[in-house]
């Protein structure tokens, strides 16, 4: 059985924050990994009644006191906007709660600090949420390169861009926070670059260590970046390349990732995003390609990031999620926006 499915223990999951990520991606596949949705807390009254309706036998409410109370709830799912994560997971370390908070870590490295200092002085588990880790494809690269098949990975190079415009919002509830600089902490870069990142070091194993970011304001009316442009190397000396934008419509081709070695590549298009799916293709020194074979390619990454997280909820692993890690990404988002001259 492949890791991704192996079972987990059916722990309870209070959600703070009930939106678009939450609603559509982490609480059905908190069902969907057979664990329960104990508590809800959103301020929205349209959210609450989305959770109610969703979870029958539910407490759902507008404030987080009473999950942090609830016995009933083992871990925290943090899907607010970026700069109140924070807050929640300050207070659900305090309360002794696990938490996989949604990325970015936060708005803010010394917000990140301040968390990875929280979770450290309660010594709770705490992730945070790159569900592209439990993509069965991503695994099967990780797998791949980790036994040779392209020989010695050279480069990563990664587009992951979409559309962002100044009034996008799926649930239809509340502004685009997004778009403010305070509320998300950045543009593009800061949402969709930490996926990149997290990848990049997941698929080679070892993390970047240095960066250097180019960024832009040219399509889209707001005060925070719409594309950037990043290169970045490991410690072992690879190197990574991603573009990230809100300028691009959805339509065109946008989600690539390749990985280049001395004796071959992988390609996976349209597996970085919340679904599952997409195709991978390996390409051997001779130039041959065929299709790398996925197991169970249509699992869900939110699914076994959810199962993934209750079993080292259960066996105390702090490796699979680990907040040292995530604040070592946080340092290289801080780090590529205070390099831009654009920027300063
Ligand atoms: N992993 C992914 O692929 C992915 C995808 C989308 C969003 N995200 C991340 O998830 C987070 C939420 O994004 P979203 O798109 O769902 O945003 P959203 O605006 O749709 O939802 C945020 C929800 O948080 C609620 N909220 C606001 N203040 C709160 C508080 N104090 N306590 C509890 N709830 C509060 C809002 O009412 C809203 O319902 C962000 O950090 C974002 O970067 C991750």
């Amino acid at each position: 059985m492949p890791d991704g499915l192996l079972p987990s223990r059916a722990i309870g999951w209070g959600i703070a924050g009930y939106g678009w990520v939450a609603r559509d991606y982490a609480a059905p596949a908190i069902l969907a990994a057979g664990h329960a949705v104990r508590t809800v807390c959103d301020p929205v009254p349209a959210a609450r009644d989305a959770a109610r309706r969703a979870h029958a036998g539910a407490a759902v409410q507008d404030d987080l006191a009473p999950l942090l109370a609830d016995p009933a709830v083992d871990a925290v799912y943090v899907a607010t906007p970026n700069h109140l994560h924070r807050a929640a997971v300050e207070a659900c370390a305090a309360a002794g709660k696990a938490v996989l908070c949604e990325k970015p870590m936060a708005a803010t490295l010394e917000d990140a600090e301040a968390m990875a200092a929280a979770v450290a002085r309660a010594g709770i588990l705490y992730g945070t949420a790159f569900d592209q880790r439990h993509h069965p494809a991503h695994a099967a690269m990780r797998d791949a390169i980790a036994a040779g098949l392209i020989g010695t990975p050279t480069v990563i190079r990664i587009a992951y861009a979409c559309w962002l415009g100044p009034d996008w919002s799926v649930t239809g509830e509340g502004d685009n926070w997004r778009a403010d600089p305070r509320r998300a902490g950045g543009g593009a870069l800061m949402d969709l670059a930490p996926h990149g990142l997290d990848l990049c070091a997941f698929l080679l194993g070892e993390p970047v260590e240095e960066i250097a970011a180019l960024t832009q304001r040219r399509v889209q009316p707001y005060a925070v970046d719409d594309g950037a442009a990043l290169i970045g190397r490991t410690a072992g000396g690879a190197l990574v390349q991603l573009h990230v934008a809100y300028n691009c419509p959805d339509a065109l081709p946008r989600r690539r990732l390749e990985v280049l070695g001395s004796a071959g590549q992988l390609v996976a298009e349209n597996t970085m995003g919340q679904e599952p799916g997409g195709l991978v293709t390996h390409t051997d020194a001779s130039g041959a390609s065929r299709p790398l074979p996925v197991a169970d390619m249509a699992s869900s990454p939110f699914a076994r990031q959810m199962a993934a997280f209750a079993r080292a909820l259960s066996t105390g692993d702090r490796e699979t999620f680990s907040a040292a890690r995530d604040l070592h990404t946080m340092r290289l988002l801080h780090a590529a926006y205070a390099g831009d001259p654009a920027c300063r």
